[in-house]
């Protein structure tokens, strides 16, 4: 079984299968704009993309920076800068203090609430028509996957709109939770309502990962986008798919840890590459 629980993981090159041999793979790093500021796309990603039986995708928080959803710390603002993460996002931390972690969320679902999915999302939703077979697996947990019109989403971290029990682990939605007391109580045994979030030392959800690692592992193409590739288990994904001979893209402005490895790298936000590449896509 693979190892379920989220920890930050900085994995070096020397720790991974060498699954492209050296020498073997042809690194195409691209600058991404020509002299007139224009988005070059590589026309042999075009080609893989466009005989692909099946994409997979992995998108991080950079997929929703466009969209102004700031990261865990960007949120630590204000009062919430005195906390460490795992102050606001553990099993321990909630049991200790359920009140300032259910209102931690409360802050962040608001801020997501305020904002709109992008054309990065959008042009996903456009893939997944276009592909015979799609996978959409996220580590984000602000829904803007789902708001923009995509399906059958696979979530690793859970989802800030999402709630269970702490105590007796049932699903409950707002509709059903007794008001007025923070966090609110679970109808069934009257526990406290937790955000369906995975938190630091907790395990993913079993099936999602299992279906997280099928999807890598058998599609042709496998695009990263916007993570940096450094907590495990959703780092090991994009291995999983070169290890299989897929064609491994990045699409990030930064380096990451798997630069190196992708088979291309696509450097810039995702809200303008990912429009170009499907619009590439439609020209053939
Ligand atoms: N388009 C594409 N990528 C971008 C953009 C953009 N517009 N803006 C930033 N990025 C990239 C950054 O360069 C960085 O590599 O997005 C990445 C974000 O990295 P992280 O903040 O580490 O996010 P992520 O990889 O999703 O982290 C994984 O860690 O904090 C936990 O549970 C949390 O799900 C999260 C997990």
């Amino acid at each position: 079984m693979w190892a379920t629980a989220m920890t930050a993981m900085r994995a070096t090159a020397r720790d991974r299968p060498n699954t492209l041999g050296a020498g073997v793979a042809v690194k195409r790093i691209q600058e991404n704009m020509d002299n007139n500021n224009n988005l070059m796309i590589p026309a042999a990603l075009v080609d893989k993309l466009v005989a692909a039986q099946h994409i997979t995708v992995l998108t991080g928080a950079g997929v929703s920076a466009e969209s102004g959803v700031p990261t865990f710390r960007d949120a630590q603002t204000g009062l919430w800068a005195q906390y460490s993460p795992t102050e606001l996002a553990s099993p321990e931390a909630f049991a200790r203090n359920p009140q300032l972690v259910w209102n931690w969320y409360e802050m962040r679902r608001r801020l997501v609430e305020q904002v709109e999915p992008n054309a990065g999302h959008r042009a996903l939703v456009e893939l997944a028509a276009i592909a015979p077979q799609f996978t959409l697996i996220t580590q984000n947990v602000d829904g803007l996957h789902q708001r923009a019109g995509s399906v059958n989403v696979i979530e690793l971290h859970g989802g800030l709109f999402r709630y269970r029990c702490y105590e007796c682990d049932m699903p409950v939605t707002a509709q059903e939770w007794q008001t007025g007391a923070i966090p609110p109580k679970c109808p069934t045994c009257g526990g406290n309502v937790r955000p369906d979030i995975i938190w630091f030392g907790e395990s993913l959800p079993e099936r999602n990962l299992a279906l997280a690692f099928q999807a890598s592992r058998v599609c042709d193409v496998f695009l990263s986008i916007g993570t940096s590739g450094v907590v495990a288990p959703a780092s090991s994904l994009p291995y999983e798919a070169l290890s299989n001979h897929a064609t491994v893209v990045e699409i990030n402005p930064k380096e990451t840890e798997l630069t190196y490895d992708a088979t291309f790298v696509l450097r810039g936000p995702a809200g303008q590459i990912l429009p170009a590449l499907v619009a590439k896509m439609k020209q053939r």
